[in-house]
């Protein structure tokens, strides 16, 4: 099996960007690649603020900074980006139509060496594998916040061949992620699957108005000594992302929490990523000190 040396990582915006960074601190060399010169302007910004809080929790010194950020390359040029490539880890938008294209177009232009990897929060990969015309070198390898929450989902779908497993065991810590097994084909993973109760729930108490999004997310976090509730979560997320990987879901709660995600979308408030959302970054009321105080 392939000695992974070089890295493409496919969309350039919140995962993406956390994503190729841990992979260039750890001594990968990277290419980020996206189709919006914005997101690329954006990921850097990204890249500046995670690596100052890589410093504070001391993953990384103040003077490795020009070493890991000399390690990674932005590009809009596909074939450039691909040339090189031992794995592809993509993070595009999570619509179907938006990875089924980006998989046929990678798929036909990636080396016959190249791994890929979907981080599709929701989606199969057996939704894309065939597509991507190698479905033995394709397999679910979906991350969580990279920094803070380290679990990585290994999920193959049924033609992925055996070798892969290991081998994204293998990159997954050295990525500093804690590699967990899925066993089968499961939207939402392990994680997220537990997570998708919990925001929904939350969802539900907002909606029926039983305590604000302050209060919701206090319960949640005094009780289990969290850094933050249901709602500060979604804002890490992204609420255009949230939205999307709800949106198609037929139950009236998921409904009307859609419907709830989307009136913030349309007002630009997609979360920590714009500056605003269920809360005001970048000192979110829930980090105060304060907050937890009875
Ligand atoms: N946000 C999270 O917390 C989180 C966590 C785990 C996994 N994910 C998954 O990661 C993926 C990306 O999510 P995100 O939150 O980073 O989204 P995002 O909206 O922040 O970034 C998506 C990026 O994809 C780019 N893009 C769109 N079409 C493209 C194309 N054809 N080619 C290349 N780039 C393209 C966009 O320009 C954008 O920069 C999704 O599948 C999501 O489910 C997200």
């Amino acid at each position: 099996m392939i000695d992974i040396k070089n890295v493409l990582i496919l969309g350039a915006g919140t995962l993406g960007s956390r994503v190729g960074l841990q992979a260039a601190i750890s001594n990968y060399h990277v290419v980020i690649y996206d189709i919006h010169e914005s997101a690329l302007q954006q990921s850097r910004g990204v890249m500046d603020k995670v690596l100052r809080y890589a410093v504070k929790i001391q993953l990384i010194k103040e003077e490795d900074k020009p070493s890991i950020l000399s390690r990674i390359k932005f590009t809009m040029n596909p074939t450039e980006a691909v040339v090189n490539a031992d794995i592809i880890s993509e993070s595009v938008t999570e619509d179907p139509s938006i990875k089924e294209k980006v998989w046929k177009q990678f798929g036909e232009i990636a080396p016959e060496k190249t791994i890929f990897t979907t981080n599709t929060s929701y989606l199969l990969p057996s939704h894309f594998a065939t597509l991507s015309g190698r479905p033995e070198k394709f397999c679910a390898f979906h991350f969580h916040d990279v920094f803070t929450a380290r679990v990585v989902d290994i999920m193959p779908h049924p033609g992925t061949h055996p070798d892969i497993i290991p081998l994204l065991f293998d990159f997954g810590k050295k990525l500093n992620q804690v590699p967990v097994l899925v066993k089968k084909e499961w939207p939402g993973y392990m994680f997220n699957f537990m997570l998708m109760s919990l925001i929904g729930a939350a969802g539900r108490l907002k909606i029926k108005d039983v305590g604000s999004i302050e209060d919701i997310d206090k319960s949640w976090m005094v009780n289990f000594h969290m850094p933050m509730g249901p709602f500060g979560i979604l804002d890490n997320v992204g609420l255009d992302t949230a939205w999307r990987v709800t949106k198609d879901r037929e139950d009236e709660a998921s409904k009307s929490f859609a419907a709830l995600l989307k009136s913030y979308v349309d007002q630009g408030k997609l979360g920590e990523k714009s500056g605003e959302g269920f809360y005001k970054y970048p000192n979110p009321i829930y980090k105060d000190v304060e907050f937890l105080k009875g």
